[in-house]
């Protein structure tokens, strides 16, 4: 099987020894502890589930620097974004050694985590603004990414940690969260030995079927990993529970039976396009998928990237050998009323636009709203019936 980031076992910093769990949590009761912001706590749960391998926990703003300037932690292993917990008011925590970290997405902020603090160190505003500039290549506080990434505080908190629990994704998407470490488990079992993750955050329309019936064809894959992004989204993208439901009914209908895990993910959405989409490969290899699908505008938002960074990154600054999955880069994917099928733009040369099915997601959220179900070379129209419902309770 294809072996995780960094090292030949996976280590998830959640703590599975049950005497172990109890001992820490009865400690983490007296210890002094601080509130996350919702992207910690996001990465706590991806440490947790083994996502982050190798890394132990948060990273000290020299890890975090060299992360941003060349994709590599002083110890030169390679991570393409900083997984770091930034504060705004460390006063509750001067001078501790070992705190409790609570989710501020749980009511009552339950611990999450237990760390051994190594460093508390404050960083200017320029510096959050030059890591800003690598990660999001802008400092635009119109971008949701940037606004969040700014809005964190200007503390580094760092240090291993050792995770107690996977905060609301376990609870409110039992079916649906899984770790890494579950994941590897589950394709091991299933025999399956070429796996291509497909990344989303929306419910899957016919191009992102289709993108993934081609990458598996193609590339001969026993199975499709569908791993979905079950945390915090910018307003007017469709709720995780919603998505869920259409990606269910997708699969059921149109792939073949036991060729498709639904899967999910505990992680804040960061809009970092280019780079957030190494971020994926990197953590779809730990949770064993040998290929990745990176398509057009991949984690991206408005104008921020052009349509097909995402995937040149992995050529102009990924280091060399850093990554072993492979990286399906798929086209433009549309319908072609000519062909009657989806295809890749590009390998449909003869095409003018006026041959393909194109659908702007602003328009196509207006017919939803308007409980009009997009043409069928769009949406299949059971998927698009549960966004129609979900449009008509937001109205009603
Ligand atoms: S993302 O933020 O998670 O990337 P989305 O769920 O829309 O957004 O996309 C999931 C994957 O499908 C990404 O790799 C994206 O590039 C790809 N994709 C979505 N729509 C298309 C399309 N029409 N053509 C090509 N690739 C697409």
């Amino acid at each position: 099987m294809i072996k995780p980031l960094g090292s030949d076992e996976l280590n998830p910093l959640f703590v599975y020894d049950t005497e172990r769990h109890h001992a820490l949590t009865q400690e983490a009761e007296s210890l002094p502890s601080m509130l996350l912001t919702s992207q910690a706590a996001a990465n706590a749960v991806m440490l947790g589930g083994g996502y982050f391998n190798p890394l132990t926990g948060y990273m000290n703003v020299a890890d975090a620097q060299g992360v941003c300037d060349n994709m590599k932690t002083t110890s030169g292993q390679f991570w393409p974004t900083p997984v770091m917990n930034l504060t705004k008011d460390v006063s509750g925590i001067k001078d501790a050694k070992r705190i409790a970290l609570r989710d501020p997405n749980v009511e009552g902020n339950p611990v999450l985590a237990v760390m051994d603090v190594e460093a508390i160190e404050e960083l200017s505003d320029e510096q959050l603004n030059d890591m800003a500039e690598k990660i999001y290549r802008t400092t635009d506080p119109e971008h949701p990414g940037v606004a969040t990434w700014l809005a964190q505080g200007n503390y580094a908190v760092s240090g291993p940690i050792e995770v107690l629990n996977f905060s609301y994704f376990q609870t409110d998407f039992p079916d649906t969260f899984r770790t890494a470490v579950e994941i590897r488990n589950e394709i091991q079992e299933r025999g399956w030995k070429k796996v291509v993750a497909f990344q989303t955050r929306n419910p899957m329309h016919l191009a992102h079927e289709e993108l993934c019936h081609m990458a598996m064809d193609r590339l001969g894959c026993d199975g499709l990993v569908i791993h979905m992004l079950l945390g915090k989204l910018k307003p007017g993208d469709i709720p995780a529970d919603v998505r869920d439901a259409a990606i269910r009914k997708m699969a059921e209908l149109y792939f073949p039976p036991n060729s498709v895990m639904i899967t999910g993910y505990g992680f804040d959405m960061l809009y970092a396009g280019p780079r957030e989409a190494v971020l994926h490969a990197a953590f779809r290899q730990n949770m064993g998928a040998t290929h990745f699908i990176v398509g057009r505008d991949h984690a991206g938002v408005g104008d921020y990237y052009g349509a097909f960074d995402a995937q040149t990154i992995f050529d102009d600054e990924v280091p060399e050998g850093a990554l072993d999955i492979e990286i399906f880069r798929a086209d433009h994917t549309a319908y072609s009323k000519k062909l009657n099928k989806v295809v890749m733009m590009s390998e449909a040369p003869d095409h003018s636009k006026e041959d393909f099915v194109l659908l702007s997601g602003t328009k196509v959220r207006e017919m939803l709203g308007q409980g009009i179900a997009p043409p069928k070379e769009f949406s299949r129209p059971e998927v698009a019936e549960i966004l129609i419902n979900y449009y008509r309770s937001l109205n009603s």
